[in-house]
């Protein structure tokens, strides 16, 4: 093939601020290990921004973006297509332009279900406890009801009326699944205890406020829990350590990272992310922070 004649993709990362975004290192290596013709840029732009940016995407070289916090709900009426997922999350965090029509999925549901995947036996038929009853809480209660069929799952937040809510409309949404809320904190230890999985989906424990977790006092881990963090920063929260020194199986929110990035890649490029070198590249990234 004559790489001259091919003609070189945009991509990039639209958020703000982006100083601590991992998006420009995974799909910077992925193209690079890939040979593929793409770059991939940072868009850190004020809202007023993200508008023009969308229009400036749908010329034909701009391939597609990577959407995070405070935007994947600001893009939404800017896109021509949402999928199913992204609807009901409510959030999207990957746009693809094709011809310049702008699609939205939201990849964080795969990234969930790749960072599970080795527990697909032990979630079937078990209860789930979740905390957190955001837009990252949204999208593990949906991969968890499309993909592994838990018995029941317990939605235990600080908020009490967004954590009654977000239970009531997963409910409706899938009816094989009991959604509960939590309520007291009684009730939470006693949800955490019969619980097989526990996710924290909150941001109970991100640096700089490393030493926190979300478990409430009273509340004894066993070592037959598995306990997920989607906190990546750092690597090994205070949950993940707990868990870890009682015997417990864990789950960093690194392979969530890795996992809805790959998803992002294969629908900008079709091509798959290199999982393991990546996830080392970004380990030694996010190590080298933790240290700093
Ligand atoms: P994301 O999209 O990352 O999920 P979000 O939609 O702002 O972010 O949701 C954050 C979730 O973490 C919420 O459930 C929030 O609880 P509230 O509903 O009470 O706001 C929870 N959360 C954030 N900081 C928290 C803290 N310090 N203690 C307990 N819960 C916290």
């Amino acid at each position: 093939m004559n790489t001259l004649s091919v003609e070189r993709k945009h991509l990039g990362v639209i958020g703000h601020p982006l100083g601590h975004t991992m998006s420009p290192l995974m799909h910077t290596t992925a193209i690079t290990m890939a040979g593929i013709p793409y770059d991939y840029g940072v868009f850190d732009v004020v809202e007023e921004m993200v508008e023009p940016l969308l229009v400036s995407l749908r010329k034909r070289n701009f391939r597609g973006a990577n959407v995070t916090v405070p935007y994947k709900k600001t893009v939404m009426p800017y896109l021509d297509t949402i999928s199913d997922e992204a609807v009901a999350i409510g959030a999207v965090n990957t746009i693809v332009n094709d011809d310049g029509i702008l699609t939205g999925y939201n990849t964080d549901i795969l990234g969930v279900q790749y960072s599970l995947r080795e527990y697909e036996d032990a979630i079937r038929g078990n209860d789930v406890a979740v905390f957190g009853a955001g837009g990252a809480a949204r999208s593990v209660l949906f991969a968890l009801s499309t993909f592994f069929a838990p018995r029941s799952i317990t939605i235990i937040n600080r908020t009490p009326s967004t954590g009654s809510a977000l239970s009531k409309e997963f409910r409706e949404k899938f009816p094989s699944v009991k959604f509960e809320w939590s309520g007291t904190v009684q009730n939470s230890i006693k949800s955490l205890d019969s619980a097989k999985l526990i996710i924290n989906t909150t941001s109970v424990g991100m640096l700089p406020d490393g030493g926190s977790h979300p478990l409430p006092h009273g509340f004894v881990m066993k070592n037959t829990h598995i306990i997920f963090d989607i906190v990546y920063n750092p690597l090994k929260t205070a949950l993940l350590q707990m868990a870890e020194t009682i015997g417990a199986r864990t789950i960093s929110g690194l392979e969530m990272l890795v996992g809805q990035g790959d998803a992002a890649f294969k629908l900008f490029t079709g091509t798959s992310f290199p999982i393991d070198q990546i996830r080392t590249t970004v380990w030694s990234a996010l190590d080298r922070n933790t240290h700093i």
